[in-house]
């Protein structure tokens, strides 16, 4: 017997070291990105969950700077607070196609400006000819989520397959005339408040179970205002990305130097400022969340398109830290604000 368990530790020797080596030069999932929200507690018998004010309260409900005035139970991401602030959006964008659940309307998640959030995706500013090419992966099933549980990228493979060639083609030319401006404010810390994740997004604990914690190796992304992110959907309040004591400075030799080998440096690709080049998309100042989600699902290999083969060498070797870094500071690099708009 003691033969035999010998045995199989020494069977099992090759592969636990093998799991170790991997775990050392390559990053864990990261799940300060996903923010997968746990399961609602079951409902002990006879109780009944209480009203959603989302959904029943009707009070209305106006933004600073908006003349708008809506009911709170009306609101959603397609709520269109500023105008003023973007083109004329085509149906697919501001409505989706009636007939089709699938082909829901952009903005829902997006927003109207395409700002996007932590839990999807900023669209805005991307060049045509990349939004284009993201689309065709989702189709083609071959960009997914690493963590199959992030329902909201599972819904978005299946918008992209709904769509026509013209959505997709006013979609990408829409949000790619939007300029992308400033939207994450990154704070280096030690700590941070202790979180929830509200369907995707943290925002801090209040009451029982609230105080700080170490932040540890992860990036949190929370909105500046909880309130006019989540309850109006506003497009003009944006993210704070706490990240640690500093990482922005370890993250900057990566990224300009590609540390000795261990990734290329971003800006031979993504332009010196991380702006973009040509049709690869910008990075600089982009929601860290999102961006890390992306970097590890192509690491694991579930992101895997045509272009994704130019990233394969990028993220190989990076471990969680370095995933950390990198991010702190691609999310702090400048972008230019806009010239008209208060945001
Ligand atoms: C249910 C929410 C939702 C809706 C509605 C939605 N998306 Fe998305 N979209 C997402 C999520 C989530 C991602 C990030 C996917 C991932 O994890 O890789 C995304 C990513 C994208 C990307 C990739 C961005 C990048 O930087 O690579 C494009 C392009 C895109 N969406 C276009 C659209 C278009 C066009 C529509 C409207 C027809 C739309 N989306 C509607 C949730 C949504
Ligand atoms: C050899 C060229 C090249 C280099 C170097 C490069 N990238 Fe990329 N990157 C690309 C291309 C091409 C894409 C589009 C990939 C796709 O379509 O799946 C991309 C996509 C990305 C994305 C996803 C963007 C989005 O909106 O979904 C992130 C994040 C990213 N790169 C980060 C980095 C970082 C950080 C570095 C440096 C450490 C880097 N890249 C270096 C070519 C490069």
């Amino acid at each position: 017997m003691r033969r035999f368990a010998a045995l199989v530790v020494l069977a099992a020797l090759p592969l636990a070291l093998s799991v170790a080596l991997h775990a050392a030069t390559t990053a864990q999932i990261p799940d300060w990105a996903y923010a997968i929200a746990p399961p609602p507690p079951p409902l002990a018998p006879g109780e009944v969950r209480p009203p959603n004010p989302a959904q029943t309260d009707t009070t209305l409900k106006t933004l600073p700077g908006s003349t708008k005035q809506i009911p709170r139970n009306r609101i959603n991401g397609t709520t269109d607070w500023f105008p003023e602030d973007h083109p004329a959006m085509p149906n697919i964008v501001s409505n989706g196609r009636t007939g089709d659940p699938n082909a829901t309307a952009c903005s829902t998640c997006h927003l109207v400006n395409g700002k996007g959030r932590p839990e999807n995706a900023s669209v805005s500013g991307l060049p045509v000819s990349y939004f284009l090419q993201q689309l065709k992966d989702f189709r083609a099933d071959q960009r997914k989520s690493a963590e199959s549980r992030k329902a909201n990228t599972n819904r978005m493979v299946l918008i992209a397959k709904s769509l026509t060639p013209d959505e997709m083609q006013a979609a990408a030319e829409y949000f790619g005339a939007i300029k992308w401006t400033p939207w994450v404010r990154v704070v280096e810390t030690n700590t941070v408040a202790k979180m929830k994740s509200n369907g995707g997004i943290w925002v801090p604990i209040e009451g029982e179970g609230a105080g700080k914690e170490p932040i540890g190796v992860r990036i949190i992304e929370t909105p500046e205002n909880v309130e006019f992110t989540e309850v109006y959907r506003s497009t003009r309040s944006g993210v704070i990305a706490y990240v640690p004591m500093g990482s922005i400075k370890k993250g900057e030799a990566l990224v300009k130097t590609g540390g000795n080998g261990k990734t290329i440096a971003c800006g031979e690709c993504h332009g010196p400022d991380l702006l973009g080049m040509g049709p690869v998309p910008g990075i600089a100042g982009r929601s860290p969340s999102y961006l890390g989600r992306e970097l590890y699902d192509m690491q694991a290999g579930t992101r895997n398109g045509e272009w994704t083969q130019l990233m394969k060498p990028v993220v190989a070797k990076l471990t969680s830290e370095d995933l950390v870094n990198i991010l702190a500071y691609v999310s702090s690099r400048p972008v230019a604000p806009a010239a008209n708009a208060t945001k």
